[in-house]
């Protein structure tokens, strides 16, 4: 009996599983859900195929079908980030984009200033890596995306869609609206800001 549950509770478990998926920048490589947990959802090498991404003026769009996550965007000057470490300068994470909270499901464009965090090394023409940190409610979850700076380019390309679609979950109501953002919860950046950095410390220390 009491096997059973515990098998009934893995398998919801299972099934709850809170994956993202990064839609622009496109990430280092195929989307593979049991390597996203992995730095850079197990992508380890810098690719060749950048994309060349706004200096001051971008954006990352992300999807997930999971309602309330945190996410934020870490940036490494590194030319081949292959670690956590290379993240990270005198063991502080170089945060490009805060962790801010939602509490929807579906997909969503988030403005993405490089600029705005002043760190060194972002720069026109450098090449630089972004690492999507994602949080669901299971864990942490990484895509990466490797970039050349343009400060020619300040916005991406047109073709690249920017709009917040919300998935309900409920069965009811599949129906895709416009958000308006307002659901952005700040007050919740903090906590998911130490989830994150207790993990990429429990990885560390793994590693
Ligand atoms: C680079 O190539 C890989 C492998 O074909 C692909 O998965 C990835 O999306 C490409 N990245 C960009 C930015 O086009
Ligand atoms: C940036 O990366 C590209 C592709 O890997 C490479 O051809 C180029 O030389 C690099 N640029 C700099 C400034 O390192
Ligand atoms: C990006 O941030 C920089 C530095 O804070 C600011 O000067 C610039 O106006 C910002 N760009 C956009 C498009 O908001
Ligand atoms: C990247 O991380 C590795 C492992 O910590 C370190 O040995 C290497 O020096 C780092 N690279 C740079 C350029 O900081
Ligand atoms: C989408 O929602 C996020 C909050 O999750 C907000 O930061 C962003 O500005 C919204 N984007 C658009 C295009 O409305």
């Amino acid at each position: 009996m009491i096997s059973s549950t515990f098998a009934l509770l893995l398998c919801l478990f299972g099934a709850a599983n809170a994956h993202f998926r990064l839609l622009y920048p496109l990430p280092r490589g195929n989307f593979v859900a049991d390597l996203e947990p992995n730095f850079c959802g197990g992508y380890t090498e810098v690719t060749t195929n950048r994309t060349t991404f706004p200096l001051s003026g971008g954006f990352f769009s992300i999807s997930t079908g999971h309602p309330g996550w945190t996410a934020g965007v870490l940036i490494s000057t590194v030319e081949n980030p292959n670690n956590f470490d290379n993240f990270s300068v005198n063991g502080v994470q170089q945060l490009a984009k805060p962790f801010a909270r939602d509490e929807g499901a579906g997909t969503f464009c988030i403005p993405l200033n490089l600029t705005e965090a002043g760190i060194p090394g972002v720069q026109d023409g450098a090449n630089v890596t972004i690492q999507v940190l994602f949080e669901g409610g299971d864990g942490n979850l990484y895509q990466c995306a490797d970039l050349t700076l343009s400060a020619a380019l300040t916005s991406p390309p047109a073709d690249i869609t920017c709009s917040n679609a919300s998935a309900t979950t409920s069965s009811s109501s599949p129906t895709a609206t416009t958000s308006t953002g307002a659901a952005l919860d700040l007050s919740h950046e903090a906590s998911g800001f130490a989830v994150v950095l207790s993990f990429a410390g429990v990885i560390a220390a793994v590693l």
